[in-house]
């Protein structure tokens, strides 16, 4: 495999997108769109990965992190000017020149890319595309033996140029050390009076060097994204290859073109996802699951053979065997452990539900340890709040919570500890008792013939 440096144009504006956040953080599949160029880059094999940056520096810094190194171009004067700043990260290598609003390219691509450059010998080599609309590209000009001459902007083209279909797609492999030389000696005579990455091809085949086109199979790889329009075509494409990955993976979808699956999310075998299934980056779901219709699932761990109808998880993980829903919130930091049952209406917040242990309805149980095999009654809420602090239930093995119980807490139910239904419970039940915390009834005799 050849070694190579990506370098990713990422300074510009997006003025497009009408947004306040730079173009490149906006996000397809739960990912921004540089982060989708930063990570095929690195899968591609790329040794070192650069963003040159310029509007709103400091947020695309604060959300991408060490992720890659970065340029800052603080005034933007076109594409070879950006490219310049980064000059100090070009080296004798390869170096692989990206858009940081084109996150549909693929690792195998660049790697391709990288190795017909190698084989052909070229000094620089654009990545190109055949368009139906070539409108707003760059056109690649060839000579009638096919040798790329040069590329000629939109707005720089003769009525002829515009005609031509193959276009630039704004990615390039260049020889490092001739890229320096050529950046030196670009100028910004053209229509936009910018300097054009563009003109470097013509400098060095003016200097006795070999350039030349690689073209994409698919001309999706090379979509770039302008504005919220082609953001959301992107978002299907990208959505598609990774449902098809999960499907070849071995996972069935019922009506895959319904769901969701955001990027880092793994799926086990024989796990099925029934229409409209939104599951948000950075899930596990196990093998042999059911995720019902109108499920969220966002940064949980499922495990295997877990059932979820209708409902939405959040940072949560849930283990082997469980039932959720329909309709169970499970908020963030909440744990439900093996065999359990969650069932409908049911929110559960920053607490442990031991094995075995079933909420079945109408429940509310936040900040909370439960233990194993307890049952709870219909209605039971957790008091966990005065509106200052917050308070924790403990709750031990084998107990059961009548229905309609209230758990002030601080409150502990001991190991075997029974509640007696609508009772409101403020102090520990102790192991095996039953508490009765209510009024006793009373009956009063022909009490509705008086009143009549
Ligand atoms: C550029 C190409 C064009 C190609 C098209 C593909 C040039 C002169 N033209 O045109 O041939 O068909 O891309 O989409 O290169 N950027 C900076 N700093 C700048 C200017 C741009 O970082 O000063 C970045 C932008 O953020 C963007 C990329 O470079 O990620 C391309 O810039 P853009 O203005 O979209 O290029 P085009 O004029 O469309
Ligand atoms: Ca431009």
């Amino acid at each position: 495999m050849k070694e190579f440096t990506s370098i990713i144009l990422a300074a510009g504006m997006g003025t497009r997108m009408k947004s306040q956040l730079p173009k490149v953080l906006h996000k397809i599949c739960g990912k921004e769109l540089i982060n989708w160029v930063i990570d095929a880059s690195k899968k591609s094999g790329a040794k070192k990965v650069v963003a040159v940056i310029g509007h709103g520096a400091d947020t695309v810094k604060e959300i991408i992190g060490d992720k890659c190194e970065y340029a800052i171009q603080a005034e933007q004067k076109g594409t070879g000017h950006a490219l310049m700043q980064a000059s100090s990260y070009v080296d004798d290598g390869y170096i692989m020149v990206l858009t940081g609003d084109a996150p549909l390219i693929t690792p195998e691509t660049m790697k391709n890319a990288v190795e017909y450059h190698a084989q052909s010998g070229n000094s620089a080599t654009v990545i190109t595309a055949i368009l139906d609309d070539a409108t707003g590209y760059g056109r690649i000009i060839r000579d009638k033996d096919g040798n790329v001459l040069k590329i000629v902007e939109q707005k720089d083209a003769t009525d002829d140029e515009k005609k031509i279909k193959e276009i630039n797609s704004g990615m390039y492999v260049f020889n490092g050390k001739d890229l320096l030389e050529a950046l030196d000696k670009l100028t910004p005579n053209n229509a936009q009076g910018e300097y054009y990455l563009t003109d470097t091809l013509e400098i060095l085949l003016s200097e006795g060097k070999k350039i030349g086109g690689y073209t994409v199979a698919d001309n999706d790889e090379i979509r770039g994204i302008n504005d919220r329009i082609q953001l959301s075509e992107a978002e299907k494409i990208m959505q598609q290859r990774i449902i098809k990955e999960h499907m070849k993976n071995g996972v069935t979808f019922i009506l895959p073109q319904t769901s969701v699956i955001e990027d880092n999310v793994e799926i086990g075998t024989d796990t099925i996802i029934y229409p409209n299934v939104y599951i948000k980056a950075n899930s596990k779901i196990g093998s042999n699951c059911t995720i019902g219709s109108g499920t969220q699932i966002s940064a949980s761990a499922i495990s295997d053979n877990v059932t979820i109808q209708s409902s939405v998880l959040l940072e949560c993980s849930v283990d082997e065997g469980t039932t959720v829903g329909p309709f169970a919130y499970l908020r963030p930091n909440t744990h439900v452990g093996k065999k359990a049952r969650i069932g409908d209406f049911v929110e559960l917040k920053n607490s442990n539900i031991g094995d075995g242990t079933k909420v079945s309805h109408l429940t509310y149980v936040g900040d909370s340890d439960v233990g194993e095999r307890v049952n709870f009654g219909c209605g039971t809420v957790t008091v966990n709040y005065d509106g200052k602090n917050k308070y924790r239930t403990t709750i031990g093995d084998d107990c059961f919570i009548g229905c309609n119980t209230n758990l002030v807490a601080p409150v502990t139910v001991e190991n075997g500890g029974y509640t007696a239904a609508g009772s409101t419970i403020t102090d520990t039940v102790p192991e095996n008792n039953l508490a009765i915390a209510r009024a006793r009834q009373v009956n009063k005799e022909s009490w509705n013939d008086r009143r009549k």
